[in-house]
């Protein structure tokens, strides 16, 4: 009697057991076929900046499994630490998620695109950065830096370094070199200089007023009758850069009148003078001498009357030139300054360096305002 009590009294304990060891058989046999899974993948990646990756690039081989995170692009443009989580159906159709991660980084060194020498005339500025481009797999814009001494108003040659600098301090260095070739002196017309109200140093040459190293004709400074050097090559080609760029935003800008010789600029005043009367068109025409066409460094575009203003190109133009190099010459509201009235079709290349001084964020400056001279028939 008492054995079968002992007997009795241990009965739960076996049944407990029994039960326990009934559910890790069935936690085994259910778990079995997930344990089988083995998945194959990349951790810890490091990946360059804006390159076109996949998040199944990483995953190289699922046993017992089928991925069901479809293939998707990784977004790369942004530096850092990321993780890329992917999931996987094992044979019961139970999804398991898995990551790896992966780290953007920038290595790369930006491309400097640059002429390797280049030349102006003493006394002439010059854009160093006029052809200089940089690509870099950031896809940042990076405008980079001159480093080097040279002084346009002293001939020679000049070995200059571009450096251009990602975000992620990979920097680049190029040498060129700027040839300043000298102006031959004319001992019967020897160089006058002087400084402007706003202290910027000017000089005539042979007839031609530079002020801090650009060209300036106005109604106060003339050209020579025989100064003819046509459409100059810079001016055209940035023009050209920017016919291009204003193209592709469906604009259609072109060349109505460049370059124009004492003769045509006598013939054009003077014909609006007998139309109009001198004081008329002293407001809109330049006496022959004076007119920025001379130069070579001016332009007028499409139609050269107020019928432009407000068109899609004139507004366009107004707000892009300056990354060409060009600036509005005659803005609105500044007809006391630069003595002629708004010419929304006539610009003029000074470079981008002055040219983005001058747009000034879209509130133009003159250059008579900026170099501190008048614009007056003397
Ligand atoms: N229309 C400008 C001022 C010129 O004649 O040069
Ligand atoms: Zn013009």
């Amino acid at each position: 009697m008492k054995k079968h009590k002992r007997k009795l009294k241990k009965l739960p304990v076996l049944i407990i057991s029994l039960l326990i060891i009934i559910l890790i058989i069935c936690f085994i046999f259910f778990n079995k076929k997930d344990s089988l899974i083995k998945v194959e993948y990349d951790n810890n990646i490091e990946i360059d900046i804006n390159k076109e990756v996949y998040n199944t690039d990483y995953i190289h081989k699922i046993s017992n499994g089928t991925l069901k995170t479809s293939k998707q692009q990784i977004d790369t443009s942004k530096l850092g630490h990321q993780i890329i989580e992917f999931i996987i159906i094992d044979d019961n159709n139970k999804e398991h998620t898995y990551s790896y991660e992966i780290n953007i980084v920038d290595k790369e060194k930006p491309i400097i695109n640059y002429t390797k020498s280049l030349e102006t005339k003493e006394g002439t500025k010059i854009d160093l950065l006029k052809d200089v481009t940089v690509t870099d797999n950031s896809k940042e814009e990076i405008i980079p830096t001159i480093e080097g001494e040279y002084n346009i108003n002293v001939p020679g040659t000049y070995t200059l370094t571009y450096i251009a600098k990602d975000s992620s301090n990979n920097e680049t260095k190029e040498e060129f070199t700027l040839k300043v070739n000298p102006i031959s002196s004319n001992p019967s017309n020897p160089d006058q200089t002087f400084t402007t109200s706003k202290g910027f140093k000017g000089v005539i040459k042979n007839g031609i007023t530079y002020i801090d190293g650009y060209l300036v004709v106005n109604k106060t400074y003339s050209l020579p009758k025989d100064y003819a050097p046509g459409l100059d090559k810079t001016t055209k080609e940035a023009f050209d850069k920017m016919n291009a760029a204003a193209k592709l935003e469906g604009l259609n800008i072109w060349l109505q009148s460049g370059f124009r010789s004492y003769d045509t600029q006598k013939r054009i005043y003077n014909s609006y003078v007998s139309q109009d009367g001198q004081k008329n068109a002293d407001t809109y025409s330049a006496r022959p001498g004076h007119s920025e066409h001379q130069s070579g460094l001016a332009f007028d575009v499409n139609q050269i009357n107020d019928s432009f203003i407000g068109t899609p190109e004139a507004i366009w133009l107004e707000n892009n030139c300056y990354k060409y190099g060009f600036i509005l010459r005659y803005p609105k509201g500044k007809e006391n300054i630069t003595g002629y009235q708004y010419e929304s079709w006539h610009f003029r290349y000074v470079g981008k360096e002055l040219a983005t001084k001058l747009y000034n964020n879209g509130n133009w400056i003159t250059m008579e305002e900026y170099f501190g001279i008048t614009s007056e028939y003397q």
